[in-house]
């Protein structure tokens, strides 16, 4: 799994028996391989609207390359030989997700979403069979690609005893809501905007050689502007009903720096811009939340947090006031790494690929 804050490579190793309701998953093995920072920069100087058709071919080829390296890096230093392993769930780099609301072009009312790191590249490279580009066929049937949490944390997390809100904090928020209550057909699981992708981008930008503020530590010596948290928080996305998706492309430096001169705040000090951002992270999660969970339900979640975000403290403060009732806890709790999570899931989907699950089927299958 490579998420859209282009921190790395993130690679579980997971033992999958059975299928559907009878599947058994267990993590043998994690690790997150960070991109270098001028591979970095460039994914993220790909991740524009109008960018030099050659870069975009190339680096297709060069990520699924990195990632071929990464997984047999990872194996070699596990010992594991690469002919024990049955299958590569591949989710490649996301470089532009495109919701009919996103990308506008009236003569085309349908979503569109774009991966890279090709498949047969991974296939060919390491021998082992691999399912990737997991999110067409989602788009195809009509919905956005996104989020596809649902199904795998259904399987592996539901609890016929406790409400369960699994929050995962990349660089967008997301969760799936699983309530203890019988439901038909698939939970609800959807982006609630922004999670650490603006914090990061700030970060870098008043903090040379930091990539993201540890802890949540800037933030937390911060002020939030009530004003700038407003002309944020009226995007109409926050107000749109669930589910939705977003990504970095809405929620990127210009929506803060617009957001900034509306209200006169260009020159707020960097730690108040982050508590800002840090707080509007958290409402958004929780305006998301109180529109999902019944009144009942809201004084009774266990909420299980997961993403590099939750390893920032003035973040999960900021959740924890906003959703005060609700007992927080990191998804290390129900045996997954808060780190792994996202990655096992793609394992899972890729496992009911393969296991022929009707209606699951996602992903293309790429022989070496
Ligand atoms: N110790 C930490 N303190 C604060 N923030 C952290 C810490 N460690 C990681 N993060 C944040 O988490 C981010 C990485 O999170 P993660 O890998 O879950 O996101 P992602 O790659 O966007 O994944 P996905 O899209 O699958 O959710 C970093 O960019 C950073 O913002
Ligand atoms: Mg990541």
């Amino acid at each position: 799994m490579s998420g859209t804050s282009l921190d790395g490579l993130d690679v579980a190793l997971c033992r999958c028996e059975g299928h559907g309701t009878q599947l058994q998953t267990t993590l043998e093995h994690f690790a997150t391989l960070p991109y270098s920072a001028e591979f970095r920069q460039r994914l993220r100087a790909i991740s524009q609207p109008t960018v030099a058709l050659q870069d975009v071919t190339v680096l297709n080829a060069e990520v699924a390359r990195q990632h071929a390296e990464m997984v047999l890096v990872c194996l070699q230093s596990w010992q594991v030989a690469a002919a024990e392993v049955d299958l590569i769930a591949s989710h490649g780099q996301t470089i532009w997700h495109a919701p009919r609301h996103q990308h506008r072009q009236a003569d085309f009312p349908h979503h569109a979403t774009l991966q890279i790191g090709d498949g047969d590249h991974l296939a060919a490279l390491t021998g082992i069979i691999t399912v990737a580009d997991f999110r067409q066929k989602h788009v195809a049937h009509g919905f956005e690609g996104a989020p596809l949490a649902g199904y795998a944390d259904q399987l592996l997390f539901s609890s016929p005893t406790e409400n369960r809100l699994l929050l995962n904090l990349g660089g967008i928020a997301n969760f799936t809501y699983l309530p203890a209550r019988p439901t038909a057909g698939l939970p609800l699981t959807t982006d609630t905007g922004p999670g650490n992708t603006l914090l990061d981008a700030v970060t870098r930008q008043h903090f040379p050689g930091r990539e993201y503020d540890e802890n949540g530590a800037i933030a937390g010596s911060g002020t939030v502007h009530p004003a700038l948290l407003r002309e944020l928080l009226s995007h109409p996305f926050f107000a749109a009903p669930l589910p939705k998706t977003t990504g970095p492309e809405l929620f990127g430096p210009d929506y803060l720096h617009e957001a900034q001169i509306k209200t006169g705040t260009t020159s707020l000090p960097p730690a108040d811009v982050l508590a800002t951002l840090v707080e509007l992270t958290a409402t958004g999660v929780a305006t998301a939340v109180q529109q999902c969970l019944t009144e009942a339900e809201n004084t009774d979640v266990a909420c299980y947090v997961s993403g590099g975000g939750s390893h920032n403290g003035a973040l999960l403060h900021a959740l924890q006031r906003h959703l005060l009732t609700a007992r927080f806890a990191p998804i290390d709790a129900l045996g997954i790494p808060a780190d792994a999570k996202e990655a096992v899931l793609f394992a899972v989907l890729a496992n009911e690929t393969v296991a022929g699950t009707p209606g699951i089927s996602l992903g293309k299958i790429c022989l070496p």
